[in-house]
């Protein structure tokens, strides 16, 4: 049969440029373990934030004005006169803390799963370089619309660098360009945020899949599933097209290639994100000044210190660590070891397992009070520090640093439970959502009423017996599971 133009035009395309080679090594023959679930949409949720802060930021850049005199004015105006500004500038501050939420929700994943584990150290490492670039670019980002909180926020952080013994004053005046955060400092953050620091994020991301695809994926069993392969022409592989693949070809049977399985699933993930995404960006851009601090809708004046200075909340967990610690430079040391202690985690865990589900209890229960204390450290870093608040952050802090330092400890010390060879068969969600529902109803108790004209209807209530039950039932599950 002679090929179409479009087959002429691809073949052209193909016999100049590998993109179906790299379609294929990285798509649709890249083999992911086919137990993966909700926790596995983070990652591709965060190249669709990237994308969206990338072309928003764009958009932004085209009305903004990186001059001290005009940058909180130019903000006003893309949000008042611009077309559709205000919603190009609500996706983009939306966007930088829904990064952050899929972030953190990503790397917790990774701690649940012990996707940090050898082989994918470096896989880890490049994840980790990805959140220190994510913290420069919103750091940097927030000082662009120049209000109060952006000022004095880059103000209190730079100064941070003075702690550093006989370097320090150098350079914080070495990052400011001048003597308190000026015009000089926007403009060199502006560089920053909106060319180099998003190249080195792209850059990174780029590493990070290869890395991740050289090795193959985690899943939620922690079993390597390149262990066990199989000729295509197994009862396994009912999924490819027998053509695509050369004969002697073997594959992991307990993988599924990542498109079209993965991106099809992926679509419903994004979809559920979006509906979340749209709700705040049309609803609740301020997140009760959460996201969009209301000093910053005060032009930033060098003479007027605000009463209460507090980074994003994305910040905050580190910005009580180091306010909880009595000297500055000790501080500094506490936030940035909190960082830095990320980096060695694929070292400092010793368990045979990767997947909580085979971990024993004293891992459960450290990880549990790992996520209480960042939250709580979280929660402390937004509010002014009282004697009480810089106590409670000593303690969680103390947590937060045991979980990492005493983990080679107790990871080697614990006993864990024999890993399968193959995927395990979890309950699908056809399974789950009759369970689901049963619980609600539980919960909900409902009676009928009789209106003056004999109709009767239904109403609704809750029902504080059945939550009690439930409630019971949730918490001795979770005492189970965590023995
Ligand atoms: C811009 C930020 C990031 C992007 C766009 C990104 C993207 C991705 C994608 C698309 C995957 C494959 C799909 C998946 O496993 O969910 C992945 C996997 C992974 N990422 Fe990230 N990531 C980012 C940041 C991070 C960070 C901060 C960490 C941790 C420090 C991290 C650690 C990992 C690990 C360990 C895997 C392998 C997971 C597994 O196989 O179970 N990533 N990432």
């Amino acid at each position: 049969m002679k090929p179409n133009r479009i087959q002429l035009c691809s073949q052209w395309l193909f016999e100049r440029f590998p993109l179906n080679k790299l379609w294929n090594e990285h798509m649709a023959h890249y083999y992911a373990p086919k137990n993966f679930n909700l926790w596995y949409f983070f990652g591709s949720l965060a190249l669709l934030v990237l994308v969206n802060q990338l072309v928003t930021g764009i958009l932004l850049t085209m009305n903004y004005k990186p001059d001290a005199k005009l940058a909180f004015d130019s903000v006003e105006y893309i949000m008042r006169d611009v077309n559709w500004g205000w919603l190009v500038r609500y996706m983009h501050s939306t966007g930088a803390s829904a990064f952050f939420i899929v972030v953190y929700l990503h790397m917790f994943r990774g701690l649940m799963y012990g996707s940090f584990k050898q082989p994918r150290e470096l896989v880890w490492i490049l994840g980790m370089l990805l959140f220190v670039a994510l913290m420069a670019e919103s750091f940097m980002g927030y000082l662009l619309p120049w209000g109060q909180m952006s000022y004095w926020g880059a103000q209190v952080i730079i100064s941070l660098f003075s702690a550093i013994p006989v370097i320090g004053d150098d350079l914080a005046l070495w990052i400011r360009g001048d003597y308190v955060v000026s015009d000089a400092t926007l403009n060199r953050f502006f560089a920053f945020h909106v060319i180099a620091v998003p190249l080195v994020l792209i850059f990174l991301v780029v590493l990070h899949l290869v890395a991740l695809h050289e090795l193959g994926s985690n899943n939620p069993d922690g079993i390597e599933i390149k262990k066990i392969k199989a000729s295509v022409e197994t009862e396994f592989h009912p999924y490819h097209k027998r053509s695509q693949l050369a004969d002697y070809q073997l594959l992991p049977v307990d993988g599924i290639p990542l498109h079209p399985y993965y991106t099809v699933k992926d679509i419903v993930g994004v979809a559920i994100f979006l509906l979340f995404f749209a709700g705040i960006i049309f609803y609740a851009p301020e997140m009760g000044g959460y996201f969009l601090e209301p000093a910053n809708f005060i032009p930033a004046d060098p003479l007027k210190t605000p009463e209460h200075i507090a980074p994003v909340w994305y910040f905050t967990p580190f910005y009580a660590i180091l306010r909880a610690v009595p000297f500055k430079f000790a501080g500094v040391i506490a936030m940035g070891g909190s960082i830095g202690v990320l980096f060695l985690l694929p070292w400092l865990d010793r368990s045979p397992v990767k997947s909580i589900r085979y971990r024993g209890g004293i891992f459960k229960k450290a990880l549990l009070i790992f996520v209480i204390s960042f939250v709580s450290l979280g929660y402390l870093g937004t509010q002014p520090a009282t004697a009480n608040a810089v106590i409670a952050a000593r303690i969680f802090s103390t947590f937060y640093f045991s979980f990492f330092l005493l983990m080679p400890i107790y990871t080697s010390w614990e006993k864990t439970k024999p890993v399968p060879e193959r995927l395990t068969v979890q309950p699908t969600w056809e399974q789950r959502i009759p369970v689901i529902k049963a619980i609600f109803a539980e919960m909900i108790s409902s009676i009928e009423i009789q209106n003056a004209e004999g109709q009767i209807t239904k109403r609704y209530k809750l029902n504080p017996q059945g939550i009690s039950k439930v409630f019971i039932r949730l918490a001795k599950n979770i005492k189970a599971s965590l023995e």
